[in-house]
């Protein structure tokens, strides 16, 4: 690689040039490759600047969550705008607090969006990078996200050189903009593991203000081990994707497969690839986390397209210490591809999501407690959800000790439609909804996976209603949730 001539500046000078009312575009899809040491320095910037009166807030893209940078900007209240999905505490409390504007988005979406500017002008890129040359060929880290448009349509850009990262990640990277419409051709993706990119993303040389230099993990701890709940639902899910195989309604070398965040996916992962029934299979998914090593070194995963390697920082030096079993087999792409819709009906993909609540027609909610209060965002669910060849949710049958239902009359906001989820999990059982008519749905929903404590009242509910294709009553669809709100509790016939 050629040296690089852009001038080497701090942080904190970085930050200086940020001006109020902005819009910055980090790198991050998670905290995988997330910028580090600007958000740090802007978070301090801004901190001074209020100390002193005077306004400091941005308006914040990322590929998705972003770890560490969405909480020390909050921190610093330094967030005006933020897009198009993240999962702080801090911010998720401004922004039901409505002090913090947000805009839920499908993953996918974002890079189309940013392109035709439907959110605004894109001031700033910070971008990590694992090297970069002097004729702007950015080799990005543990994550491609939406770096490749960000880069492309900022209007200034500065990069986090961080040397901690491999190089060699470049050899998993398959990066490539989708032409704007009319012009797009079919996406020629056949298999989970087809590249049709670049291993680097470009920047104009001339938009490169500052290079930062860096050396930092991406901080990401392991996921704990599964509970009790999570490893009964993934049972639930392996035998069903058996049965499904057994019947013929998968094929025989099974198909590829997503699976969401969190614990209850990792769980999901682990279980099918400890199943000798189970053949080996690849993933085409949005996230790479933990229980993928495994099983990829086992031999059961033969394969993933992702967006990140969402690994704990222990488990990405194994896949450093190892890239030449690891870079043929791991495609990391920008979220446009991991994430496209065509691609994922083509390729047949099975999708394992976790929902907050769902409901008696089938539709999931996966955002906000209550219909109100964001609790993350639709991130990639929706991307999988609606274009699956067979669309799984998972969620414990209860929260919070039993006073909250995740079974509901009708979820509070809607993100997944009935017509998009085919298959509901809980640890009580699994109700596979396909070929059911309302109103046999809301009956196998309660009995398979409602919480005991909950049936009668759903049962009862179902009969009482008024009836059409549907039974559904305008009138009392929201009892529990208003008893949530007034008591604390759905239960409240207690
Ligand atoms: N009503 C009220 N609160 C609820 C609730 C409900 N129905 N369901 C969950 N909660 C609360 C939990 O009690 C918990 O609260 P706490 O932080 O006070 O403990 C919080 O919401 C998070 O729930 P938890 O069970 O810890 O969540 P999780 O880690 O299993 O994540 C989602 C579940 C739905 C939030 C998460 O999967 C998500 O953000 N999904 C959307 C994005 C997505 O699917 N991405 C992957 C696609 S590729």
């Amino acid at each position: 690689m050629s040296p690089i001539y852009f001038p080497r500046i701090s942080a904190e000078e970085a930050a200086s040039m940020i001006e109020h009312g902005q819009t910055v575009a980090f790198s991050g899809f998670t905290a995988a490759g997330a910028a580090k040491a600007v958000p740090r320095a802007l978070a301090r910037h801004a901190k001074e600047l209020h100390a002193r009166g005077e306004p400091f807030k941005l308006n914040v893209l990322s590929g998705a969550s972003t770890g560490k940078l969405d909480d020390i900007l909050a921190e610093a209240e330094a967030i005006a705008w933020r897009a198009p999905y993240q999962s702080s505490k801090v911010l998720r409390k401004q922004i039901n607090e409505q002090k913090v504007e947000f805009t839920d988005m499908h993953l996918s979406h974002l890079p189309q969006a940013i392109q035709f500017g439907f959110l605004g002008n894109i001031d700033w890129a910070v971008v990590e990078a694992a090297e970069i040359t002097s004729d702007g060929r950015i080799y990005l880290p543990a994550s491609i996200g939406a770096s490749p448009t960000f880069l492309r349509s900022a209007e200034k850009v500065i990069i986090e050189l961080n040397r901690y990262h491999s190089v060699r990640l470049s050899e998993m990277a398959d990066v490539t903009i989708i032409p704007p419409p009319p012009h797009r051709s079919p996406i020629p993706i056949y298999h989970p593991l087809n590249k049709i990119g670049l291993p680097y993303a470009s920047v104009d040389p001339k938009k490169i203000v500052a290079v930062i230099d860096n050396n930092e993990p991406d901080g990401i701890a392991p996921l704990g081990a599964p509970d009790e709940i999570s490893r009964k639902i993934a049972h639930q899910v392996v035998d069903f994707l058996l049965d499904e195989m057994r019947s013929g309604r998968i094929p025989s070398e099974f198909l590829p497969l997503q699976a969401g965040v969190g614990n209850i996916a990792n769980a999901v992962m682990s279980f099918l690839g400890d199943d000798p029934d189970v053949p080996d299979f690849y993933m085409y998914t949005e996230v790479f986390q933990d229980s993928l090593l495994d099983l990829m070194e086992q031999g059961h995963l033969l394969g993933a397209s992702t967006c990140s390697l969402t690994v704990s920082d222990d488990n990405l030096q194994r896949i450093y210490n190892n890239m030449d079993f690891f870079t043929p087999r791991i495609v990391m792409r920008p979220q446009e591809l991991s994430n496209n819709p065509g691609v994922i009906r083509r390729l047949g993909v099975i999708a394992i999501n976790t929902a907050m609540e769902f409901d008696l027609n089938g539709h999931a909610n996966s955002t906000h407690v209550c219909g109100t209060d964001i609790m993350n965002g639709i991130g990639g669910s929706g991307d999988f959800t609606r274009n699956a060849y067979l669309s799984i949710f998972m969620s414990p049958s209860t929260k919070k000790d039993g006073r909250i239902s995740t079974v509901v009359p009708m979820v509070s906001h809607p993100d997944h439609s009935e017509h998009s989820v085919q298959i509901v999990v809980t640890e009580q059982g699994l109700a596979d909804l396909r070929s059911l008519g309302p109103k046999e749905k809301a009956k196998k929903i309660i009995d398979n996976c409602a919480h005991p404590d909950y049936r009668d009242y759903l049962h009862r509910y179902i009969a009482e209603s008024p009836s059409g294709h549907i039974s559904q009553s305008l009138r009392n669809s929201y009892d529990l949730h208003n008893s949530l709100l007034e008591n604390g509790t759905m239960k409240f016939w207690e």
